[in-house]
């Protein structure tokens, strides 16, 4: 058992007391930014004069070596040690001898833990990022692909409108847009650096706190070192946002795995997205989308517990304050877990535009245009319902779409319809009279993909 902290106590700690508190199987995940940390925090020592340009040399070649060592993995981070702090510190005395006793001058393992896991997850943010990123590029693509892919848009679940299926992704376009904004903000605000706040009130040595946050690409130093080492908004907002991420994911998966069922068929996931029954032979099961959907809830309670063991802590650090890793580090591999794999099963999904279109057109959803028809030809909007209403009841009796009834059909239930009703109803006419910004019409369309193209260049 190697512990920084022998000298006050008298008895050996009991085991399982030990292992209750000890951080080291999880916190040993930020090893490279603890000795990264270090390595800023030395620098700034000896130029201050606290540390010889001397001692500082040796701490850094002993750092380095260390970082080399467990990368290659001749130096496996074991389980003797407490948390990830003591592990590197007991080496680097190991290999250095009395100069690795003075790397935690000026520094406690609460401004210390504060650090690394800020440098952890700002680093896990940018690749959070770049997953969503890679989300939007697939759907952008199958968006320019679909703008004339006519599908019903639903309220209710109950066949509405037509829209098209350029027009439906886009949506999930703008949710994942914003789930990058939110990551830049959170990024934005946290990028304050904690080292120098010591274990709650700075220290008495002359720190250059500004050095160190610009050496660790910090905007700045934080301003109360209380706050510094008790600080966990950060990671709050984060399970927040991954948290919005997941429900977008998962809606999306709702929508993947109805559209893939029999009753639907608008789409048919990649053998390699799909498994299949050990009993039932015809059937090929959507699991990936049922488990990104399942996920959700992990990362939704990552969240509360993180909300809930904060909420009664006093100022400054308290050991409550360790719970935030596991759940923390879950909740990122969850969500970049998921990100990655529904990108997959999105650029191999087959979409099926002619189910799409005739499912559309089976649920009278250009009813509405059809309306419309007779009252650009004078007939008042409430005659023109009750008419339409009347071919609806009609088609259903025959079990046929508006369009597929003839002429004659048409105008024994009014003479006012002639020959150009069939474009008036026809998806692509539906579409296509819906110009406004934001609108599935073609014109509309076309304008916000090339919005998005732009950003996607820029952001
Ligand atoms: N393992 C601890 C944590 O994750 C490190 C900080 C320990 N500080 C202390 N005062 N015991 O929070």
């Amino acid at each position: 058992m190697a512990q920084l902290w022998g000298g006050r106590f008298t008895k050996e700690t009991d085991r399982l007391v030990y292992q209750f508190n000890a951080s080291i199987s999880f916190d040993r995940r930020f090893w490279e930014q603890d000795i990264r940390g270090s390595i800023a925090h030395v620098t700034m020592l000896a130029k201050q004069g606290i540390l010889t340009d001397e001692e500082k040399e040796q701490i850094i070649e002993g750092l380095q070596g260390i970082r080399r060592d467990v990368e290659n993995g001749t130096l496996p981070i074991t389980e003797e040690y407490e948390d990830i702090h003591s592990f590197v510190e007991a080496n680097l005395i190991d290999r250095i001898g009395d100069a690795g006793k003075k790397l935690h001058t000026g520094r406690s393992r609460n401004d210390q833990v504060a650090l690394d896991m800020k440098l952890y997850t700002r680093d896990e943010i940018l690749e959070l990022d770049a997953l969503l990123k890679g989300i939007l590029q697939s759907l952008l693509k199958l968006m320019k692909e679909h703008t004339e892919t006519f599908m019903p848009g639903f309220t209710h679940l109950q066949k509405a409108q037509p829209i098209t299926l350029a027009h439906h992704l886009g949506a999930y376009f703008e949710m994942f847009k914003r789930d990058r904004s939110r990551m830049k903000d959170i990024y934005k605000r946290m990028n304050y650096c904690p080292l120098g706040s010591g274990a709650l009130a700075g220290t008495t040595y002359p720190l250059d706190r500004e050095y160190t946050a610009k050496l660790l690409d910090f905007d700045g130093p934080t301003l109360n070192s209380m706050d510094s080492v008790a600080d966990r908004d950060y990671l709050i907002e984060l399970l927040s946002a991954m948290s919005t991420v997941m429900m977008h994911l998962s809606r999306f998966s709702e929508e993947v795995i109805i559209w893939n069922s029999n009753e639907y068929q608008f789409v048919e996931i990649d053998d390699a997205y799909s498994t299949g029954s050990s009993i039932m032979p015809q059937k090929k099961n959507p699991d990936i989308a049922e488990l990104v959907r399942g996920k959700t809830g992990r990362v939704y309670g990552a969240l509360m517990s993180m909300l809930t063991t904060m909420k009664g802590i006093p100022l400054a650090y308290n050991k409550d304050m360790q719970e935030d890793k596991e759940l923390v580090f879950d909740a990122i591999d969850t969500t970049k877990g998921c990100l990655a794999l529904f990108t997959g099963m999105l650029d191999t999904l087959r979409f099926r535009p002619k189910r799409m279109e005739d499912s559309a057109k089976h649920g009278f959803t250009n009813a509405t245009d059809a309306a419309d028809y007779l009252v650009n030809h004078g007939v008042p909007f409430r005659d023109a319902h009750g008419i339409v209403g009347r071919l609806v009841l009609y088609c259903i009796e025959k079990n046929i779409a508006l369009d597929d009834m003839s002429l004659e059909e048409f105008r024994a239930i009014s003479p006012v319809f002639e020959e150009d009703i069939y474009d008036a109803i026809s998806m692509k006419t539906c579409v296509e009279m819906r110009n406004t910004i934001g609108a599935p019409g073609q014109k509309a369309m076309q304008k916000v993909i090339e919005m998005e193209e732009a950003y996607l260049l820029t952001e």
